[in-house]
């Protein structure tokens, strides 16, 4: 008998699809062979001379001895190989507004950007921090950083000044490439003053380079530092002649939160991540020739650099790439977006896809969906409510769901199917992919047995994972290295079980560290945030559990005015602060005034009891508390605040 819940691959895709059966065999068999075997379907200037060099783990080096340039990679040579005409991108502005560009177009302006930059200065090594909506600019300007070897870190637009300012700071950029203005759902905003107080008397930063988009009026200007995209790019010359790096040359850095309130800003170098990009944007999304493949992420997460940026470029697809928020002008925006392009291959995530549950099935069904033949799945577990409503209602029920667990961390997808070969089961990102090795464990290194949870961990070196985290190497190692460092693992901090078949179900953090629509936040980064509020003398930050964002951010504060006096203007008033600290993402969306916190005897907030009692969870164990006293104070402010707020959750 057929389990009902795992589902096979179409026979009919399974024909056709780029990768078969045999591959994850092969892989096994000679995990370095199959990665040369890749890294192959690159192009190199200078050939390597050794797939991998353990000499200095956790720092691995992929590819040694082999020189490349991953803008060559990304966009000529695809046009030297007569594909110039082939769109690269059709993107699609907020407002209503779109360009449809081609290799060769992108060829040009990623040559002309590669020209500027020099002239302003910028050489190999240096980094350039990127403060970009979604524009073709933005793409562009990533693939003229890797042409000339600058290292380049992208910023999510809707960062506050503060934390693009620690971005910049913390890079040491020479260059900020910002817009005037941003279109935040339908509404025009300036940011360009935001980026000036973020560069603000940091002398590393030469100058601003901007790109108008809103067409703001009145941009505040500081003459010999900012310098307009149009001024200096436009009449560049099409002709750059990109120069080979190393593969282990820098190419960009990511920030991601971690278990401290300093984001750590991850490294990833070239040719061993490119590869494990490329190849994996090739099989998880079977990319064919004429599909028109849509990663719906911003250009700023991870998702983006690798599964729009360097993995489909690579490998010359045509994509979607959208300015706006999915819900603007209308919730509809994405169905329509695929109608219009004939989309084929859809990845998007579980957040997103309980938010148009919200709106029921006629949502999609309102829009000709035919044109999609794949979806994907990534930023937090899909629950199988959610992938059955992707797979029926915007799938049609003819498309496989590739649910992709990755991290900032591991550059590409770690644990995954491939379309046409593995099966499916909702909810389970299914197996490691060919060539990669994860498993759960206990804290003592032993598989757990089937069922039960244990920690995720990655047990060999791939090429995609990051070197060290930028200027602090110490902190690299400790977290990820350190726990399992007899063994060589990498402790990838979610928690996971297997089930009978060996597949592979993702938990929660086992770290401080929230998902909110899939984005990563430090609960301590938030704390830290909130009692740099004067009012704020202390604050837990942790996630409970919500039915769209998967967590929601609950603040417990204690306040330095009138101790638990409960202030209607005082939760505004600490969105609003967080929100100019961090970003509008990292609002907490309830704040509950406390007299005490529970704590540890060595002074660490107890946030899983919090977390357990938000989330209507009882029992934690409570042996290493203080004061049980604390707990209960916390659990009557809690039964407060709900029976307040007139729900339970
Ligand atoms: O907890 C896991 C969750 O997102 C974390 C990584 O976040 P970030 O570095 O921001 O990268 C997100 C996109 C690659 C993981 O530690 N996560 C991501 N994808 C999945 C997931 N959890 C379960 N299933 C997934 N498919």
């Amino acid at each position: 008998m057929t389990d009902p819940l795992v589902i096979p691959p179409p026979p009919a895709f399974a024909a056709q699809a780029n990768v078969g059966a045999e591959v994850y065999a092969r892989a096994e068999a000679d995990p370095l062979a199959f990665w040369a075997e890749q890294a192959g379907r690159l192009q190199w200037d200078t050939p390597w001379h050794t797939v991998f060099d353990d000499a200095d783990l956790p720092t691995a080096r992929w590819f040694d001895g082999g020189r490349l340039n991953v803008a060559v990679n990304c966009v000529d040579r695809h046009v030297a190989a007569g594909r110039g005409e082939k769109v690269a991108l059709h993107w699609a502005g907020e407002p209503g507004d779109g360009r449809t560009v081609t290799y060769a177009q992108l060829q040009d302006e990623v040559c002309r950007l590669a020209n500027a930059l020099e002239e302003l200065g910028v050489v190999a090594g240096d980094r350039v921090v990127l403060y970009l909506p979604v524009l073709v600019e933005t793409v562009v300007a990533t693939m003229a950083c890797a042409r000339i070897g600058a290292v380049v870190s992208l910023v999510f637009g809707g960062f506050s000044a503060q934390a693009l300012r620690f971005r910049v700071a913390d890079t040491g950029a020479k260059l900020l490439i910002a817009s005037d203005g941003q279109f935040r759902r339908g509404q025009a905003v300036g940011v360009k003053a935001a980026a000036d107080e973020a560069v603000e008397g940091l002398d590393h930063v030469e100058h601003v380079l901007v790109v108008r988009r809103t067409g703001e009026a009145d941009v505040p200007w500081t003459e010999g530092r900012d310098v307009w995209w149009h001024d200096v790019v436009d009449r560049q010359s099409t002709e750059h002649t990109a120069p080979s790096f190393d593969a282990e040359h820098p190419l960009f850095i990511v920030y991601t939160s971690g278990t401290t309130g300093r984001p750590k800003g991850l490294v990833h170098t070239t040719g061993g991540y490119l590869t494990h990009a490329s190849w994996t944007h090739w099989a998880l999304f079977d990319l064919q020739d004429d599909d028109v493949y849509w990663c719906q992420a911003d250009l700023a997460w991870v998702t983006a650099h690798t599964y729009v940026l360097y993995g489909p470029l690579s490998n010359g697809a045509t994509q979607v790439v959208y300015e706006g928020s999915p819900l603007t002008p209308h919730p509809g925006r994405h169905f329509e977006l695929i109608q219009q392009h004939r989309v084929t291959t859809y990845y998007t995530a579980p957040t997103l896809v309980r938010t148009f549950m919200k709106h029921g099935p006629q949502l999609p069904a309102g829009y000709d969906l035919s044109s999609l033949r794949l979806l994907g799945s990534v930023g937090e577990a899909i629950n199988p409510e959610a992938w059955r409503w992707l797979h029926g209602h915007v799938g049609g029920g003819r498309c496989p769901v590739v649910d992709t667990w990755w991290q900032s961390e591991t550059g590409a997808a770690v644990i995954a199917p491939l379309p046409g070969v593995t099966p499916l089961k909702p909810g389970s990102a299914t197996v490691p992919l060919p060539g990669l090795a994860a498993t759960v464990v206990d804290d003592a290194g032993v598989e757990t047995p089937p069922g039960v949870e244990g920690n995720l961990v990655i047990t060999r070196p791939w090429p995609g994972m990051a070197r060290t985290v930028w200027r602090d190497h110490d902190r690299f190692v400790r977290s990820y290295w350190a726990p399992y460092a007899e063994r060589g693992w990498y402790l990838a901090g979610d928690s996971a079980s297997k089930d009978e078949d060996g597949y592979i179900w993702i938990g929660g953090r086992i770290d401080d560290v929230l998902n909110v629509s899939g984005h990563r936040l430090s609960s301590i980064e938030l704390e830290s945030a909130l009692v740099s509020h004067p009012r704020v003398a202390e604050a837990a930050v942790v996630g409970a559990p919500d039915d769209v964002t998967g967590q929601r951010i609950v603040a417990f504060v204690i306040t330095r005015d009138t101790p638990g006096a409960d202030d209607a203007g005082l939760t505004e008033e600490l969105r609003a602060h967080v929100a100019t600290r961090v970003g509008a993402v990292a609002k907490p969306r309830e704040v509950v005034v406390v007299t005490d916190l529970p704590k540890t005897r060595s002074g660490k907030i107890m946030r899983r009891l919090m977390a357990d009692m938000t989330a209507g969870r009882g029992g934690g164990d409570v042996t290493s508390l203080t004061d049980a006293g604390s707990l209960t104070v916390v659990e009557d402010a809690w039964a407060a605040h709900v029976a307040g707020r007139g729900d339970a959750g």
